[in-house]
């Protein structure tokens, strides 16, 4: 039997990949790129194929995940749970659609990922490739008893790629794991368990400094907007990639967009993470603030009370479900308008809105004016509230005094 593995290279995925060849599988080794931090993308790749991998491959995926899944969650403005953004779920249904692609090509009828057992990801990864591929044989050895029992710690996996002379490096554990792509990094696990530890003071950040240590200075930026989609910083037109890197370079310098949380993962439990997602905390205030000034009040009104369900569906992996397909086609209607450019103000961890235009500005100054004047006449408003009203002042009749 043969499989694709989503390889990182790290410890686990390498331990995995002798493994299922102790199991009797071919493996073809898939190593999407999303923007994790790699030295030496080659060096993954032969490292693979020295440890036996039938073939193993980079595939750049980071020009997709920001276009059609990044920035679609981003016009939905949707957050797990009031204030996640999502970047670690969004990149999973990805991962799967690219290993399945790998694996039609190879003829491997099973998919293998490192995920575990307990975790929000293993669910992503499998969902997405059952709707894509309903024959696929996932493969996931942390749920497998053998498998743990085989590996109950670091020491074993070391001792394991020691004996098959798979190279690993000598890092010291880390306080606590983590997952990076362009968009994000989490930061989860070990002393971070405990919620009672200051997270942001553990955490070794990689995509921005601390609020404390931002200029004392605010610093302006301007973003784009062409139908809800950001097209250029600063006026400078860019590809969705190159927009998401050069908002985090912008709002990292700015400590913007870490978070601590503690979420429901979808397996059930609570589990505390600590997040850094500074381009697109900024992207998602400038898309608001854009929004306010194009789109009527009913349909955005809808948008946020659905907005909800789409986080919850993107975290819990349900991407390639006609639900979503649905969704994501209303989505696009409802941001033909959202168009025009948004400045904000970058501070010490705040993002701050400081100007706005777009020639589909619904914004009217005469109506809105307190100056009088324009289209509105406030005699009118009388007759509005007297029919509002009505229902109150008959149950206010009927009802004892409340105060
Ligand atoms: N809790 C976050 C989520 O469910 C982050 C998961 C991080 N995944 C990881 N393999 N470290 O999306
Ligand atoms: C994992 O358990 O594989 C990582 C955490 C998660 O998926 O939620």
């Amino acid at each position: 039997p043969s499989c694709v593995l989503a390889y990182s290279g790290g410890l686990d995925t390498s331990v995995i990949l002798g493994w299922l060849q102790d199991e009797g599988y071919d493996v073809h080794a898939v190593y999407v790129d999303l923007g994790q931090p790699c030295e030496d993308r080659e060096a993954i790749l032969q490292k693979a194929r020295d440890n036996g991998a039938k073939s193993s491959q980079l595939i750049d995926a980071r020009e997709e995940l920001c276009r059609d899944f990044a920035f679609p969650v981003l016009q939905w403005q949707a957050k797990y749970e009031g204030i996640y953004l999502l970047g670690t779920s969004i990149a999973r249904p990805l991962i799967s659609k690219i290993c399945l692609q790998v694996a039609r090509e190879v003829g491997a009828e099973a998919y293998a990922h490192g995920a575990t057992g307990k975790g929000n990801d293993q669910c992503r990864f499998q969902l997405a490739a059952e709707a894509l591929d309903p024959n696929v044989q996932i493969i996931a050895p942390w749920r497998i008893k053998q498998f743990r029992d085989l590996f109950p710690g670091r020491t074993e996996m070391i001792d394991y790629c020691d004996a098959k002379k798979i190279p690993v490096k000598a890092s010291a554990a880390k306080p606590y794991s983590s997952d990076e792509n362009c968009l994000h990094i989490s930061y989860e696990a070990g002393k971070l368990e405990d919620p009672t530890v200051n997270g942001v003071a553990i955490v070794d950040f990689g995509m921005s400094v601390s609020p404390q240590e931002a200029p004392d200075k605010v610093e302006e930026v301007t973003i784009e907007f062409e139908s809800g989609v950001p097209t250029s910083v600063n006026g400078k037109k860019l590809s969705p990639l190159a927009i998401v890197e050069t908002m985090n370079e912008i709002a990292g310098r700015n400590g913007v967009g870490r978070i601590d949380i503690i979420e429901n993962r979808f397996v059930g439990m609570k589990s505390r993470g600590v997040y850094e997602a500074p381009g697109m905390t900024a992207l998602y205030a400038a898309h608001l603030a854009m929004e306010q000034l194009t789109l009527d009040r009913e349909t955005v009104h809808l948008r946020d009370r659905i907005a909800p369900e789409v986080a919850e569906m993107v975290y819990y992996g349900f991407w390639y479900v006609p639900k979503m397909d649905a969704l994501l086609a209303f989505i696009r209607e409802v941001q033909k308008p959202v168009t025009g450019s948004v400045t904000l103000g970058l501070y010490k961890g705040n993002v701050m809105i400081q100007s706005r235009e777009s020639p589909n500005s619904l914004y009217d100054e005469e109506i809105a004016s307190m100056e009088g004047g324009g289209s509105y006449d406030q005699t009118d408003a009388e007759g509005f509230l007297r029919i509002q009203g009505l229902p109150s002042r008959v149950l206010g009749a009927a009802r004892p005094r409340a105060y």
